[in-house]
């Protein structure tokens, strides 16, 4: 049975000028929306009791089971306001797919594409306000639908009580002052996820576990972290948030999924579009030494990295932990990457024609 995302009206909204000086400087994941949709799934009822209600604290017993055994899920993903003023969703039924692949991973149970999507129909129409106008700028509402262990039980097993809930947050643009290649750190020392672990699932202990690294790459000037597989550390993984490409002659390289790395809805994205760009996807086992000795000698002539938050990011330099640095060609953001990163925004926000029947319309 479908669920119904009944409308319970935030009685105190912000008001029209603060959400107007809000959304004049969202930044990314601080403001959130006057709504939030909830959902309860317990094992004797099944999904039950949705609705979209004020925004704001859960209620959580301190035995939750998410405190302690970390078993939860998430997606991220945005809506996008055309210039008409229409508000869109890219690709949300493969974001809602990967959410029910995360939840079977971990345990949880899967909410029905319909019911994501419910979900997100009703926060968004809810809160449309909050959508950004697009402006010719990169500005958009990002969604963050997640589902965690919310029965009060200190056993080790999977939660009879789940929650499912929706928020929404502004987001700017990821690149406030144009796009600009950002330097990356390798570390073998630490591994984000291995071989039969949670990799491929978007869960929080992916996020936990790469943290340590992160600090790593903060402290060497760098932006993110290029995790490498936890076996044998030679292969190339993915970074701590994004899939990561290299462009080497007319081939588009990223690693293969080996179910320890998250298939980015941007990366299935990037793999269609290549092709109209006269390059050949390929996705591979890459060893960390051809990225590396590829950069050095010329022969990869651009490295990005992609996600929703950010789209497509230049990746200028890696640094590693010999000390020795790595620069991208002439270290500016190459030409495959701009084009690349142009054709899917340009998608997103309406200004060129959807041929991939990517887009789906909210309001
Ligand atoms: C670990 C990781 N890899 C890749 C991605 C990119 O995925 P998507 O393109 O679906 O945003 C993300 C972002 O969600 C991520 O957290």
């Amino acid at each position: 049975m479908t669920l119904n995302f009944d409308r319970h009206p935030n009685a105190n909204p912000r008001s029209a000028q603060e959400r107007s000086a809000i959304l004049a400087n969202p930044g990314f994941g601080t403001n959130f929306t006057d709504h939030m949709a909830v959902a309860t799934w317990t094992l004797a009822d099944g999904w039950h009791d949705a609705a979209v209600l004020p925004y704001g604290p859960f209620q959580l017993d301190p035995a939750a089971a998410i405190l302690h055994y970390a078993q939860g899920v998430f997606e991220g993903l945005k809506a996008y306001r055309h210039d008409d003023g229409s508000i869109w969703l890219f690709r949300p039924d493969a974001n809602a797919a990967r959410f029910r692949r995360s939840a079977i991973r971990l345990g949880l149970p899967e909410l029905p594409d319909e019911d994501f999507m419910g979900s997100i129909e009703a926060l968004v129409r809810a809160d449309h306000a909050w959508v950004p106008e697009a402006g010719g700028g990169e500005a958009s509402l990002y969604l963050r639908p997640f589902m965690f262990a919310s029965e009060a039980f200190l056993g080790v097993r999977a939660s009879h009580r789940v929650t499912y809930s929706l928020i929404a947050s502004p987001a700017g643009a990821y690149f406030a002052s144009g796009v600009k290649p950002v330097s990356i750190w390798i570390t073998t020392k630490w591994s984000r996820a291995g071989a039969g672990g949670t990799g491929a699932a978007k869960c929080g202990g992916n996020y936990a576990s790469s943290l340590i690294a992160q600090k790593e790459a903060a402290d060497q000037g760098c932006a993110q972290v290029l995790f490498a597989d936890a076996g044998s550390h030679q292969f190339v993984e993915e970074l701590g948030g994004m899939n990561v490409w290299f462009v080497s002659g007319n081939q588009l390289v990223t690693p293969a999924l080996t179910g320890s790395i998250l298939e980015g809805v941007t990366r299935a994205s990037i793999l269609t579009l290549a092709a109209e760009r006269g390059l050949e996807p390929v996705e591979r086992q890459i060893e960390l030494s051809e990225l590396l000795g590829g950069i050095a000698d010329g022969s990869i002539s651009e490295v990005f990295a992609c996600g929703t938050a950010a789209v497509i990011t230049p990746i200028g330099a890696f640094k590693d932990e010999g000390g020795r640095e790595y620069v991208v060609a002439d270290g500016d953001v190459g030409h495959h990457t701009a084009g690349l990163r142009a054709s899917l925004l340009d998608i997103q926000y309406g200004r060129a024609t959807d041929e991939h029947g990517w887009m789906t319309k909210v309001r």
